[in-house]
């Protein structure tokens, strides 16, 4: 009688573990799709432009180095990332090497993805892994001699990659550093907006003061506080309008490569674009 009833609980208590274990599947999905929009994850692996299916890969991006084409992300276990396992898309992300060893372009951000957490890169991973398989072979890059060989990025990733995840500055409040994870781990604003030097590495000692010549021939404005050069005039409330619907205080709409960057921020709830200005309104100001 007694085992009885211990098995008919053992059962009832199993079917709520899987129940609860469910659910937290289903919040790592949520949260995944929340920040794959926040670090706009289909910009670069969507082709757009052609009607490509969604993370297939074939998006061009055009760079002082060659054409480099974003591969297939999608769960198909022969041209998308379906037989990766948690632990290796983390440490690709992580690190910028694939499961193969393989030494990404730092035209994948990951050298900004680095900075995220653990957990935060495993919803991404959850999230990924509940779209759609797509079986499309992704598009070889068109690179010029010597950045074609990867082994040239050996050099590269010694002088330039600083791995993460980011640390949580003690001394500075709370929204800041949600802000200063948001802005260079997840949104990585500085990919467009830090000058790069002649190796393709951001300028940190210049960060966020804009670029003439970016990707795809894009030129991103001087993001500092600097009141002439910078966006030192806009308060709080107008970097989440931008952040929000795209619109300048100029009442001007961004384009190009920004505008694709909003219809993440856009999915951002208003506390994080908040943490995000208040983190850009800290930065030095550079003018020039
Ligand atoms: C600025 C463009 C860009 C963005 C944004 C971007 N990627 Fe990529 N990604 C690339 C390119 C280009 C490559 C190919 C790099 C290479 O071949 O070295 C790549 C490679 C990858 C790979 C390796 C695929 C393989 O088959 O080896 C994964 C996984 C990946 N990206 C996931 C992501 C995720 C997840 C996000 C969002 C968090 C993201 N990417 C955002 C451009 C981008
Ligand atoms: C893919 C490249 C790219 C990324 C990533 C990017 N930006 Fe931009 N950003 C641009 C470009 C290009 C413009 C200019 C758009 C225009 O004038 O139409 C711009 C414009 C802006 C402006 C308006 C500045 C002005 O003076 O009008 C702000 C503010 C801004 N970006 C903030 C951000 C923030 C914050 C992030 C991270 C969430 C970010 N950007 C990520 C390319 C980018």
């Amino acid at each position: 009688m007694i085992s009885k009833r211990l098995g008919v609980s053992a059962a009832a208590l199993a079917l709520l573990f899987s129940v609860s274990s469910h659910a937290a599947d289903d919040d790592a999905v949520k949260r995944g799709e929340y920040l794959f929009h926040a670090a706009d994850c289909v910009g670069c692996h969507t082709d757009v432009k052609n009607q490509g299916k969604p993370l297939a890969g074939g998006r061009a991006l055009d760079t002082p180095f060659g054409v480099y084409y974003g591969p297939n992300i999608t769960p198909d276990p022969q041209h998308g990332i379906g037989k990766w396992t948690e632990a290796q898309f983390v440490s690709a992300l992580r690190t910028g090497l694939g499961p193969d060893g393989t030494r990404f372009y730092p035209v994948f951000p990951f050298t900004s993805f680095t900075w995220m957490t653990d957990e935060d890169l495993k919803a991404i991973y959850a999230y990924l892994k509940a779209q759609a398989p797509v079986a499309q072979p992704s598009k070889p890059h068109e690179v010029k001699f010597p950045f074609n060989i990867r082994f040239s990025l050996v050099g590269w990733r010694i002088l330039f990659f600083n791995q993460g995840p980011l640390k949580t500055d003690p001394s500075k409040p709370a929204d800041w550093n949600r802000g200063n994870y948001l802005v260079n781990a997840v949104a990585h604003c500085g990919e467009c907006h830090t000058p790069r030097n002649s190796f393709g590495a951001m300028d940190q000692a210049r960060a966020f003061s804009g670029v003439k010549n970016g990707p795809d021939g894009q030129s991103a404005p001087n993001i500092t506080p600097h009141p002439d050069k910078g966006i030192g005039k806009w308060s709080i409330e107008e970097i989440m309008d931008l952040l929000e619907s795209g619109q300048t205080p100029e009442m001007d709409f961004v384009g190009s490569g920004m505008a694709e960057v909003v219809k993440g921020t856009a999915k951002l709830t208003a506390e994080d674009r908040r943490a995000m200005a208040v983190y850009l309104k800290s930065l030095k100001p550079i003018g020039g």
